[in-house]
Protein backbone atom coordinates (compact mmCIF):
# COMPACT_ATOMS: atom_id res chain seq x y z
CA UNK A 1 0.00 0.00 0.00
CA UNK A 2 1.52 3.22 -1.27
CA UNK A 3 0.91 5.85 1.69
CA UNK A 4 0.56 8.82 -0.58
CA UNK A 5 -2.72 7.54 -1.37
CA UNK A 6 -4.27 8.83 1.46
CA UNK A 7 -3.53 12.73 0.60
CA UNK A 8 -6.86 12.66 -1.64
CA UNK A 9 -8.49 12.39 1.65
CA UNK A 10 -10.32 15.26 3.69
CA UNK A 11 -10.07 13.08 6.63
CA UNK A 12 -6.93 13.01 8.81
CA UNK A 13 -5.51 9.77 8.57
CA UNK A 14 -2.26 8.50 11.11
CA UNK A 15 -0.35 5.21 10.20
CA UNK A 16 1.16 3.95 13.34
CA UNK A 17 3.80 0.99 13.85
CA UNK A 18 2.78 -1.17 17.34
CA UNK A 19 4.58 1.42 19.83
CA UNK A 20 1.25 3.73 18.19
CA UNK A 21 4.12 5.68 17.43
CA UNK A 22 3.87 8.24 13.89
CA UNK A 23 5.36 6.57 10.67
CA UNK A 24 3.12 8.28 8.39
CA UNK A 25 0.41 11.25 8.21
CA UNK A 26 -1.53 12.46 5.32
CA UNK A 27 -1.67 15.75 4.20
CA UNK A 28 -5.13 16.68 5.77
CA UNK A 29 -3.74 15.28 9.36
CA UNK A 30 -0.72 17.67 8.48
CA UNK A 31 -3.13 20.39 8.43
CA UNK A 32 -5.61 19.58 11.15
CA UNK A 33 -2.61 19.32 14.04
CA UNK A 34 -1.06 22.15 11.74
CA UNK A 35 2.83 19.87 11.89
CA UNK A 36 4.12 19.31 8.96
CA UNK A 37 4.99 15.57 8.35
CA UNK A 38 8.32 15.31 9.22
CA UNK A 39 7.03 17.22 13.01
CA UNK A 40 4.41 14.55 12.87
CA UNK A 41 6.73 11.51 12.49
CA UNK A 42 7.93 9.33 15.18
CA UNK A 43 5.05 11.23 17.68
CA UNK A 44 3.17 9.26 19.93
CA UNK A 45 -0.71 9.44 18.23
CA UNK A 46 -3.07 8.84 21.38
CA UNK A 47 -1.55 11.85 22.97
CA UNK A 48 -1.74 13.64 20.19
CA UNK A 49 -5.73 13.03 19.09
CA UNK A 50 -6.86 13.33 23.12
CA UNK A 51 -8.20 16.61 21.50
CA UNK A 52 -9.79 14.88 18.80
CA UNK A 53 -13.48 14.96 18.92
CA UNK A 54 -13.58 11.60 17.77
CA UNK A 55 -11.04 9.16 16.16
CA UNK A 56 -11.58 5.67 14.34
CA UNK A 57 -8.95 3.38 15.11
CA UNK A 58 -7.86 0.35 12.91
CA UNK A 59 -5.68 -2.69 13.62
CA UNK A 60 -3.77 -3.21 10.35
CA UNK A 61 -2.45 -6.51 9.85
CA UNK A 62 -0.08 -8.49 7.43
CA UNK A 63 1.34 -4.75 6.29
CA UNK A 64 4.18 -2.57 7.41
CA UNK A 65 1.85 -0.36 10.24
CA UNK A 66 0.35 -1.87 13.10
CA UNK A 67 -2.85 0.88 13.30
CA UNK A 68 -4.52 2.97 10.80
CA UNK A 69 -6.20 5.89 13.27
CA UNK A 70 -8.94 8.08 10.77
CA UNK A 71 -9.98 11.69 12.17
CA UNK A 72 -13.18 12.65 10.52
CA UNK A 73 -13.03 16.30 10.40
CA UNK A 74 -16.39 18.35 10.64
CA UNK A 75 -17.68 15.86 7.68
CA UNK A 76 -21.01 17.35 6.55
CA UNK A 77 -20.57 17.94 3.05
CA UNK A 78 -20.15 21.22 1.84
CA UNK A 79 -23.27 20.86 -0.51
CA UNK A 80 -25.91 19.41 2.59
CA UNK A 81 -24.28 22.12 4.74
CA UNK A 82 -25.54 24.73 1.70
CA UNK A 83 -28.79 23.32 1.07
CA UNK A 84 -29.33 23.43 4.69
CA UNK A 85 -28.39 27.31 4.87
CA UNK A 86 -30.48 28.19 2.04
CA UNK A 87 -33.38 26.48 3.44
CA UNK A 88 -33.07 27.86 6.48
CA UNK A 89 -32.60 31.79 4.91
CA UNK A 90 -35.87 31.23 2.99
CA UNK A 91 -37.59 30.10 5.62
CA UNK A 92 -36.45 33.16 7.45
CA UNK A 93 -37.15 35.53 5.13
CA UNK A 94 -40.62 34.42 5.68
CA UNK A 95 -41.05 34.92 8.96
CA UNK A 96 -39.89 38.17 8.88
CA UNK A 97 -42.62 38.67 6.35
CA UNK A 98 -44.71 37.54 8.14
CA UNK A 99 -43.85 39.50 10.96
CA UNK A 100 -43.73 42.82 9.32
CA UNK A 101 -47.43 42.20 8.58
CA UNK A 102 -48.12 41.38 12.18
CA UNK A 103 -46.80 44.51 13.21
CA UNK A 104 -47.97 46.85 11.42
CA UNK A 105 -52.33 46.07 12.77
CA UNK A 106 -50.26 46.03 16.21
CA UNK A 107 -49.70 49.44 16.31
CA UNK A 108 -53.04 50.59 15.52
CA UNK A 109 -54.47 48.11 18.03
CA UNK A 110 -52.31 49.88 20.69
CA UNK A 111 -53.38 53.46 19.77
CA UNK A 112 -57.21 51.94 19.72
CA UNK A 113 -56.73 50.52 23.65
CA UNK A 114 -55.01 53.80 24.91
CA UNK A 115 -57.63 56.01 23.06
CA UNK A 116 -60.64 53.69 24.21
CA UNK A 117 -58.55 54.27 27.70
CA UNK A 118 -58.52 57.88 27.95
CA UNK A 119 -62.29 57.64 27.44
CA UNK A 120 -63.48 54.90 29.87
CA UNK A 121 -65.42 56.52 32.55
CA UNK A 122 -65.44 53.18 34.26
CA UNK A 123 -61.79 53.15 35.64
CA UNK A 124 -62.31 49.62 36.36
CA UNK A 125 -62.98 48.57 32.61
CA UNK A 126 -58.86 50.18 32.25
CA UNK A 127 -57.60 46.34 33.32
CA UNK A 128 -59.21 45.29 30.38
CA UNK A 129 -57.02 48.01 27.85
CA UNK A 130 -54.10 47.34 30.15
CA UNK A 131 -54.14 43.79 29.16
CA UNK A 132 -54.68 44.70 25.11
CA UNK A 133 -51.62 47.04 25.80
CA UNK A 134 -49.36 44.93 27.58
CA UNK A 135 -50.10 41.78 25.38
CA UNK A 136 -49.64 44.36 22.27
CA UNK A 137 -46.28 44.99 23.32
CA UNK A 138 -45.27 41.44 24.09
CA UNK A 139 -46.41 40.47 20.72
CA UNK A 140 -44.20 43.76 19.15
CA UNK A 141 -40.95 42.67 21.47
CA UNK A 142 -41.74 39.06 19.51
CA UNK A 143 -42.00 40.09 16.16
CA UNK A 144 -39.22 42.79 16.89
CA UNK A 145 -37.10 39.92 17.68
CA UNK A 146 -37.69 38.18 14.23
CA UNK A 147 -37.02 41.00 11.99
CA UNK A 148 -34.20 42.32 14.12
CA UNK A 149 -30.91 40.28 12.86
CA UNK A 150 -31.22 41.20 9.59
CA UNK A 151 -32.03 45.46 10.19
CA UNK A 152 -28.41 44.95 12.71
CA UNK A 153 -25.34 45.69 11.03
CA UNK A 154 -21.99 44.11 12.08
CA UNK A 155 -19.64 45.78 14.23
CA UNK A 156 -16.44 44.22 13.52
CA UNK A 157 -13.76 44.50 15.51
CA UNK A 158 -10.30 42.31 16.93
CA UNK A 159 -10.39 40.84 20.05
CA UNK A 160 -9.43 37.74 22.33
CA UNK A 161 -12.57 35.36 22.25
CA UNK A 162 -11.99 34.83 25.94
CA UNK A 163 -12.80 38.39 27.18
CA UNK A 164 -16.24 36.87 25.85
CA UNK A 165 -15.80 33.85 27.38
CA UNK A 166 -15.37 35.57 30.56
CA UNK A 167 -18.40 37.62 30.49
CA UNK A 168 -21.02 34.52 29.56
CA UNK A 169 -18.91 33.04 32.56
CA UNK A 170 -20.11 35.96 35.09
CA UNK A 171 -23.34 36.16 33.60
CA UNK A 172 -24.25 32.02 33.52
CA UNK A 173 -22.08 31.49 36.97
CA UNK A 174 -24.96 34.80 38.58
CA UNK A 175 -27.53 32.86 37.02
CA UNK A 176 -26.99 28.94 37.66
CA UNK A 177 -24.02 29.18 39.28
CA UNK A 178 -25.90 27.69 42.82
CA UNK A 179 -27.01 24.67 41.00
CA UNK A 180 -24.28 24.27 38.50
CA UNK A 181 -20.67 23.68 38.37
CA UNK A 182 -19.52 25.90 35.41
CA UNK A 183 -16.02 25.07 34.42
CA UNK A 184 -13.73 27.18 31.87
CA UNK A 185 -11.56 25.30 29.84
CA UNK A 186 -9.46 27.52 27.69
CA UNK A 187 -6.92 27.49 24.99
CA UNK A 188 -4.76 30.22 25.65
CA UNK A 189 -3.27 29.81 22.46
CA UNK A 190 -6.46 30.97 20.56
CA UNK A 191 -5.29 33.42 18.83
CA UNK A 192 -7.26 37.15 18.23
CA UNK A 193 -10.31 36.63 16.23
CA UNK A 194 -11.97 39.88 14.34
CA UNK A 195 -15.93 39.43 14.44
CA UNK A 196 -19.17 41.50 16.54
CA UNK A 197 -17.86 41.13 19.88
CA UNK A 198 -22.12 41.82 21.00
CA UNK A 199 -23.26 39.05 18.27
CA UNK A 200 -21.09 36.63 19.75
CA UNK A 201 -21.56 37.61 23.30
CA UNK A 202 -25.46 37.31 22.32
CA UNK A 203 -24.35 33.85 20.63
CA UNK A 204 -22.53 31.89 23.55
CA UNK A 205 -24.86 33.05 25.80
CA UNK A 206 -28.31 31.79 24.12
CA UNK A 207 -25.99 28.63 24.08
CA UNK A 208 -24.77 29.05 27.65
CA UNK A 209 -28.68 29.68 28.82
CA UNK A 210 -30.03 27.09 27.06
CA UNK A 211 -27.73 24.36 28.82
CA UNK A 212 -28.06 25.77 31.89
CA UNK A 213 -31.77 26.04 31.46
CA UNK A 214 -31.30 22.20 30.49
CA UNK A 215 -29.49 21.36 33.47
CA UNK A 216 -32.13 22.96 35.87
CA UNK A 217 -35.52 22.53 34.66
CA UNK A 218 -37.09 19.68 33.73
CA UNK A 219 -35.84 16.16 34.37
CA UNK A 220 -32.91 16.03 37.38
CA UNK A 221 -28.96 16.36 36.30
CA UNK A 222 -26.77 14.15 38.61
CA UNK A 223 -23.52 17.04 39.31
CA UNK A 224 -24.63 19.62 36.98
CA UNK A 225 -21.81 20.56 34.82
CA UNK A 226 -21.67 23.22 32.54
CA UNK A 227 -18.40 23.44 30.22
CA UNK A 228 -16.90 26.77 28.30
CA UNK A 229 -13.96 25.53 26.00
CA UNK A 230 -12.37 27.08 23.14
CA UNK A 231 -10.12 25.47 20.60
CA UNK A 232 -8.17 26.14 17.09
CA UNK A 233 -9.53 23.61 14.74
CA UNK A 234 -7.93 23.18 11.26
CA UNK A 235 -9.54 22.50 7.73
CA UNK A 236 -13.32 23.91 8.94
CA UNK A 237 -16.40 23.58 6.84
CA UNK A 238 -18.24 26.41 7.37
CA UNK A 239 -21.46 28.36 6.38
CA UNK A 240 -19.78 29.54 3.21
CA UNK A 241 -16.39 28.58 3.01
CA UNK A 242 -13.77 25.63 4.24
CA UNK A 243 -11.18 27.54 6.39
CA UNK A 244 -7.76 26.57 6.75
CA UNK A 245 -7.81 27.34 10.78
CA UNK A 246 -10.96 27.99 12.73
CA UNK A 247 -12.07 29.13 16.04
CA UNK A 248 -14.46 26.41 18.14
CA UNK A 249 -15.87 27.39 20.84
CA UNK A 250 -18.24 24.58 22.64
CA UNK A 251 -20.80 25.41 25.25
CA UNK A 252 -20.93 21.50 26.74
CA UNK A 253 -23.64 20.24 28.98
CA UNK A 254 -24.26 16.85 31.10
CA UNK A 255 -28.39 17.01 30.80
CA UNK A 256 -30.86 15.13 29.25
CA UNK A 257 -29.79 16.42 25.57
CA UNK A 258 -32.19 18.34 23.15
CA UNK A 259 -35.41 16.32 22.88
CA UNK A 260 -35.79 13.50 20.29
CA UNK A 261 -38.34 15.22 18.27
CA UNK A 262 -36.56 18.54 18.03
CA UNK A 263 -32.56 17.09 17.08
CA UNK A 264 -33.57 17.65 13.13
CA UNK A 265 -34.59 21.11 13.40
CA UNK A 266 -33.58 22.77 16.53
CA UNK A 267 -32.21 25.87 14.75
CA UNK A 268 -36.18 26.74 13.43
CA UNK A 269 -36.96 29.95 14.60
CA UNK A 270 -40.21 29.02 16.63
CA UNK A 271 -39.28 25.19 17.49
CA UNK A 272 -39.07 25.15 21.64
CA UNK A 273 -39.34 22.28 24.33
CA UNK A 274 -39.58 24.24 26.90
CA UNK A 275 -42.93 25.78 28.07
CA UNK A 276 -41.99 29.68 28.43
CA UNK A 277 -39.56 29.15 25.95
CA UNK A 278 -40.30 31.51 22.25
CA UNK A 279 -37.54 28.89 20.32
CA UNK A 280 -35.98 31.85 19.08
CA UNK A 281 -32.52 31.70 20.81
CA UNK A 282 -30.83 28.44 18.17
CA UNK A 283 -32.11 30.82 15.14
CA UNK A 284 -31.02 33.85 16.40
CA UNK A 285 -27.39 32.37 17.32
CA UNK A 286 -27.09 30.59 13.87
CA UNK A 287 -28.13 33.54 11.87
CA UNK A 288 -25.22 35.92 14.06
CA UNK A 289 -22.83 33.14 13.01
CA UNK A 290 -23.36 32.53 9.71
CA UNK A 291 -23.48 36.24 9.16
CA UNK A 292 -19.86 36.44 10.04
CA UNK A 293 -18.91 33.47 8.26
CA UNK A 294 -18.83 30.68 10.45
CA UNK A 295 -21.36 27.97 11.84
CA UNK A 296 -22.99 26.18 14.77
CA UNK A 297 -22.87 22.50 14.89
CA UNK A 298 -24.31 20.33 17.77
CA UNK A 299 -23.99 16.79 18.85
CA UNK A 300 -26.35 15.62 21.69
CA UNK A 301 -27.41 12.76 23.85
CA UNK A 302 -28.93 11.67 27.17
CA UNK A 303 -26.07 13.25 29.71
CA UNK A 304 -23.92 14.83 26.85
CA UNK A 305 -24.90 17.82 24.68
CA UNK A 306 -22.33 19.72 22.77
CA UNK A 307 -23.15 22.94 21.18
CA UNK A 308 -19.86 24.15 18.52
CA UNK A 309 -19.22 27.97 17.34
CA UNK A 310 -17.21 27.38 14.50
CA UNK A 311 -16.01 30.88 13.42
CA UNK A 312 -12.67 31.62 10.87
CA UNK A 313 -9.64 32.87 11.57
CA UNK A 314 -7.60 32.24 8.34
CA UNK A 315 -8.95 31.42 5.19
CA UNK A 316 -7.38 28.78 2.98
N1 LIG B 1 -28.20 22.27 25.81
C1 LIG B 1 -29.43 21.84 25.55
N2 LIG B 1 -29.90 20.70 26.13
C2 LIG B 1 -31.14 20.25 25.86
N3 LIG B 1 -32.00 20.86 25.02
C3 LIG B 1 -31.61 21.98 24.42
C4 LIG B 1 -30.32 22.54 24.64
N4 LIG B 1 -30.20 23.65 23.88
C5 LIG B 1 -31.39 23.78 23.23
N5 LIG B 1 -32.22 22.79 23.54
C6 LIG B 1 -33.60 22.59 23.04
O1 LIG B 1 -33.77 23.42 21.90
C7 LIG B 1 -34.93 24.22 22.06
C8 LIG B 1 -34.78 25.52 21.29
O2 LIG B 1 -33.85 26.37 21.93
P1 LIG B 1 -33.93 27.94 21.66
O3 LIG B 1 -33.94 28.17 20.19
O4 LIG B 1 -32.86 28.60 22.45
O5 LIG B 1 -35.34 28.37 22.20
P2 LIG B 1 -35.90 28.40 23.71
O6 LIG B 1 -34.72 28.36 24.63
O7 LIG B 1 -36.63 29.69 23.79
O8 LIG B 1 -36.80 27.23 23.83
C9 LIG B 1 -35.06 24.39 23.56
O9 LIG B 1 -36.38 24.67 23.93
C10 LIG B 1 -34.62 23.02 24.07
O10 LIG B 1 -35.70 22.09 24.00
MG1 LIG C 1 -32.99 29.46 24.44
Amino acid sequence: MDPSSFDVLTTAVLLLDGNHCIRHANTAAEEYFGLSRRQLEGLHADDLVKCAQSVLKVPLQGLSWAWLYEIPMRQTRFDDREQARVGQDAQRESLRNLAHEIKNPLGGLRAAAQLLEADLVDSRLRDYTQIIITETDRLVGLVDRLIKPQSKKLKVQRFNIHEVCEHVYTLLHAEFGQKVMIVRDYDASVPDITADFSCVLQVLLNLGRNAGQALTEGPVTIKPRLVLRTRVGHQLVLAHQQVRMGLIITVQDNGPGVPEALRDKVFHPLLTGRANGTGLGLSLAQELVQQQGGIIEFESEPGHTEFCVMLPLESR
